[in-house]
């Protein structure tokens, strides 16, 4: 058996696709992002051949911060537990050394042992766990559209009183005041980046951050991709009920069909805020797992 890691080709679409499919049937994203990852100049989005046909992939991400973000790691069921996850593994090492980066993450379901068992073989350990909560949108296009969207549509008051920072410093400022209380992590499409002034900086630069001056709320609201799927509520100080007209509005602008947060299960009053205003709960955690080099 020949196994070769080989960046990812344009034509590898339609096979990176079907191994996706294969790997993680519940959790397809490929589809939306294949372009984006293959064209990554920072990253590197690699596939795995074996005897001339791929049956894996895997994509390490560079983040704002500089470290680096391990993802979209699947194998065809067929041919898992023979090396292949390891093999990206090593990549993701040599890649990091002639990068220069010294942080490595990567996220899996709290009950992927093998997942985690994998990361922990070359030397991730856990940084934190995360819960998922989800809004539909009342108004936004798409298959979400359930009860609750109308509840919230019909409670909420404005979103009068929040403004754009644009500002680094003041953004670095409100995010890092949160880090503690986050855990750490902002997370975006399952993409957990450590809370720093490097992704304020980034998140400022992209309009995500908004602040109410007069109240001391503040939100971020973004989307890595698939901005027609969801908006993501990364971190929030605050009543949710302040910014959530907000968070509604700019979702329908972009056609999302809900909203979702992550964040970590100790802070309860963060959940008990999300689920009193209708957000519902992820069947089950995540967790973020990390190594320095
Ligand atoms: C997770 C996944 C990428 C691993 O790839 P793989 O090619 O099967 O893994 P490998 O054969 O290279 O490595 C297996 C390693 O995983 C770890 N592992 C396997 N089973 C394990 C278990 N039950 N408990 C703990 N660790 C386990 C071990 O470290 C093992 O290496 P070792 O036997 O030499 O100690 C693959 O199984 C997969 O695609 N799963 C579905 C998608 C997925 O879960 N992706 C991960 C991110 S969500």
């Amino acid at each position: 058996m020949q196994i070769v890691l080989r960046p990812a080709r344009p034509e590898d679409r339609a096979r990176v696709i079907e191994v996706e499919a294969g790997a993680t049937p519940n959790l397809q994203y490929l589809p939306k992002v294949f372009d984006m990852f293959a064209s990554d100049p920072q990253g590197e989005f690699g596939v795995v051949e074996v005897d001339g046909t791929v049956v894996a992939c895997g994509k390490l991400t560079v983040v704002p911060d500089g470290s680096a973000w391990l993802e979209a790691l699947r194998v065809m069921p067929a041919y898992q537990g023979l090396g292949i996850g390891k093999r990206f593994y090593e990549r993701f090492f040599e890649l990091a050394r002639l990068k220069g980066i010294t942080t490595m993450r990567m996220y899996t379901g709290l009950r992927n042992v093998v997942s985690k068992g994998l990361a922990e073989r070359f030397g991730f350990h856990l940084a934190a766990t995360y819960r998922g909560a989800y809004l539909p949108v009342a108004g936004a296009p798409g298959p979400q559209q359930t009860a609750p969207a109308t509840t919230v549509s019909r409670t909420v008051p404005t979103a009068a009183g929040f403004r754009q920072v644009r500002d680094a410093g003041r953004a670095t400022d409100l995010l890092m005041s949160l880090k503690e209380r986050w855990a750490g992590f902002l997370v975006m499409n399952r993409t957990f980046y450590e809370v720093t002034p490097a992704l304020s900086a980034w998140l400022a630069g992209r309009g995500a951050v908004y602040e109410n001056p007069s109240t001391g709320s503040f939100v971020t609201l973004d989307a890595r991709f698939m901005p027609e799927q969801s908006l993501h509520i990364g971190v929030f100080n605050g009543p949710v009920e302040e910014w959530l007209p907000l968070a509604v509005e700019k979702a329908a602008a972009q056609g999302a069909a809900r909203l979702q947060c992550m964040f970590p299960p100790t802070a309860e009053d963060v959940q008990a805020a999300l689920q009193a205003c209708g957000f519902m709960l992820e069947p089950s955690d995540c967790i973020v797992m990390e190594v320095r080099i």
